[in-house]
């Protein structure tokens, strides 16, 4: 499909970057079909995170989420999943390339400040999982 889910983690909204980051999405010609400012329960995280339930990192990982507020959206354009990957870059910032929002903005492995869906299943799962149908322009 032509749609992908992100979110900008709780690090980058707590640092003050959700309007830098929202800019480069666009800027990179996507369109920002929904959009909300929301925080996540210990719960809630572990659901969305649940393809992760065995790795080491799990705890962690859901722990960092439910932190803080995040901003969640749906995006719009042509190959949007692989393009969107490669707008935010690796997951780890020190192997992220210039010019991607993760080398700009991610402080750890963890905190690495955008969520980016990986294939266009999970992009339709993980926006189901923050907007109903009439959350989406
Ligand atoms: P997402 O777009 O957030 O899904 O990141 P990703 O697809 O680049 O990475 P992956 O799905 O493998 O991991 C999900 C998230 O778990 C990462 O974005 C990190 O926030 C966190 N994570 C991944 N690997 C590690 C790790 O080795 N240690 C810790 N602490 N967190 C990790
Ligand atoms: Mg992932």
């Amino acid at each position: 499909t032509n749609q992908t889910f992100t979110m900008i983690k709780p690090d980058a909204v707590q640092d003050n970057h959700i309007g830098a980051i929202t800019q480069m999405i666009e800027a990179d010609g996507f369109r920002i079909v929904s959009l909300k400012k929301t925080r996540l329960t210990l719960e809630r995280a572990g659901q969305f995170y649940a393809v992760h339930k065995d790795r080491p990192f799990y705890k962690d990982l859901v722990a960092y989420m439910s932190s803080g507020p995040i901003v969640a959206m749906i995006l719009e354009k042509e190959n949007a999943v692989a393009d969107f990957r490669k707008l935010i870059g690796a997951t780890n910032p020190a192997q992220a390339e210039e010019g991607t929002i993760r080398k700009k903005f991610a402080k750890s492995v963890e905190a690495n400040a955008v969520h980016g869906s990986d294939s266009d299943e999970n992009a339709q799962i993980e926006g189901d999982f923050f907007f109903a149908v009439d959350e989406r322009f």
